[in-house]
């Protein structure tokens, strides 16, 4: 049996998800569906606005590229099926569901509020936190869940809505 590409599709947006202003923004050019191939993702900026376009095994998103964490851009990290992985503490985010599946080294607090400690990736040692106020910062970041922007395809090209600044 040949499997037949049906060609680029758009995810569902996590319920309750929708970034603020996005629902009845305008739609805006990113990019042709063409330049982003399936497991890819571009940084696409509107004014000063920078968004991720992500191809993922959902389908399209676009969300902030600013990590939920402390604001690393993603769209330079490593995108895996629907999973995205920040290139600054090895934070790891689902985009499917705009929640975090992996806390960041720095550890703190995740989208509920619960907290999680420093780690390393195997072989390494966790970095010791310098007592005082660094500690402190660390350890009260919350991680935030993703919030998305619409996206729609008209003919070959993906669009984002975006909200008037
Ligand atoms: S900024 Fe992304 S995990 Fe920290």
């Amino acid at each position: 049996m040949t499997s037949v590409d049906s060609g680029p599709t758009v995810a569902p947006i996590p319920r309750g998800l929708t970034a603020v202003g996005a629902a009845a923004a305008n739609f805006a050019t990113a990019l042709p569906a063409a330049e982003l191939p399936s497991g890819t993702m571009r940084r696409v900026t509107f004014g000063d606005l920078d968004v991720l376009v992500a191809n993922t095994s959902r389908g399209i998103v676009a969300i902030d590229d600013r990590c939920p964490h402390m604001s690393a851009p993603l769209s330079i990290g490593a995108l895996d099926g629907c999973l995205v992985d920040c290139p600054l503490h090895s934070g790891q985010f689902d985009l499917s569901t705009g929640r975090e599946t992996r806390m960041p080294t720095t550890g703190g607090l995740d989208a509920e509020g619960r907290y999680h400690p420093v780690w390393a990736p195997e072989g390494r040692e966790p970095k010791p936190d310098p007592p005082g106020l660094k500690a402190e910062a660390r350890r009260l970041t919350r991680v935030r869940r993703i919030r998305y922007y619409p996206v729609r395809l008209r003919d070959g090209i993906i669009e984002v809505a975006i909200p008037a600044t």
